[in-house]
């Protein structure tokens, strides 16, 4: 699959560039600035050893990353709205992966803070309404995703108002080494998922670790969606019983 990564230049960017291409996709890593993304990709060919097949990463403006039909935001949050407003028309339709997280740094701790309509996927799931926004990959530590050599074994909770998006997203997660996507309902959930990665980013700050999230207590196939083929009721009886109302 084409995967476009708008913003792919920063340490979150790469690392999930770098997995998508081990793993066959052809990613376009998009910056404001093409000469630099090239720069990146050239690094992140010599991280993979050759395992990546021939233009399967490529370095380009983030309006030619915005060109698929399954683009992920990789700006910081505060930069998202802006780069989006000047590609309206190129992701109308598209599926976009938005991974940003609103944090400001006090001292040791990392703070969650409240963007407009509640969270970053929210926020520019309004600025782009004929888009399909997913959240997703708030949790990834950036550093593993680059480091080959080590294992990784990660929950990524996968929320959109879109089922097929998220469907969508969970299905190119799963062809990820180590990634197990988790549907975790609508893009409401959203704004409590974002927040948490200030806990995430604490705990790691203050242990000298790269923690990410692995849920206990569920049975999921090694590499599925947790909402197995089936068990649709399953889902909403699951959803009641904790409380959580019906499933969107
Ligand atoms: N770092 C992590 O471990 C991690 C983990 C999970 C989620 N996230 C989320 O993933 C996103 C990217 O994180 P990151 O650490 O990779 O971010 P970053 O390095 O701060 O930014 C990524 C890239 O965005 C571009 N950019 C910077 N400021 C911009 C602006 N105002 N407008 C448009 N583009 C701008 C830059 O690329 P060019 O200069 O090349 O255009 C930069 O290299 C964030 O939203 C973050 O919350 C990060």
């Amino acid at each position: 699959m084409d995967v476009g990564i708008i913003g792919g230049t920063g340490p979150l960017g790469r690392g999930l560039a770098l997995r998508l291409a081990v793993a066959g996709h052809r990613v376009l890593l998009g910056s404001r600035d093409a000469e630099r993304a090239e720069g990146i990709c050239a690094e992140l060919r010599d991280v993979a050893g050759g395992a990546l097949a021939a233009g399967s990463l490529q370095g380009v403006a983030n309006v030619e990353a915005a060109a698929p039909d399954m683009v992920v935001l990789a700006t910081p949050w505060d930069g998202a709205l802006a780069t989006v407003a000047e590609l309206v028309g190129t992701l109308r339709g598209s599926t976009v992966v938005s991974v940003g997280n609103a944090l400001v740094r006090h001292g040791r701790e990392a703070h969650a803070v409240v963007p407009p309509r509640g969270s970053v996927a929210a926020m520019v799931q309004a600025a782009l309404p004929e888009s399909h926004v997913v959240a997703a990959g708030q949790h990834l530590p950036a550093r593993s995703l680059t480091d080959l050599g080590q294992p990784f074994a990660a929950d990524v909770l996968v929320c959109a108002d879109d089922a097929d998006a998220r469907q969508a997203v969970c299905d190119l997660l799963c062809t990820v080494d180590g990634l197990r996507p988790v549907s975790a309902g609508s893009l409401a959930q959203a704004a409590a998922i974002e927040a948490f990665t200030a806990v995430l980013v604490t705990v790691n700050m203050g242990h000298r670790a790269h923690s990410t999230l692995r849920l206990a207590g569920m049975t999921l196939p090694a590499h599925g969606d947790g909402r197995p083929a089936g068990t649709e009721d399953a889902a909403g009886k699951a959803a009641s019983s904790a409380g959580g109302g019906s499933r969107p």
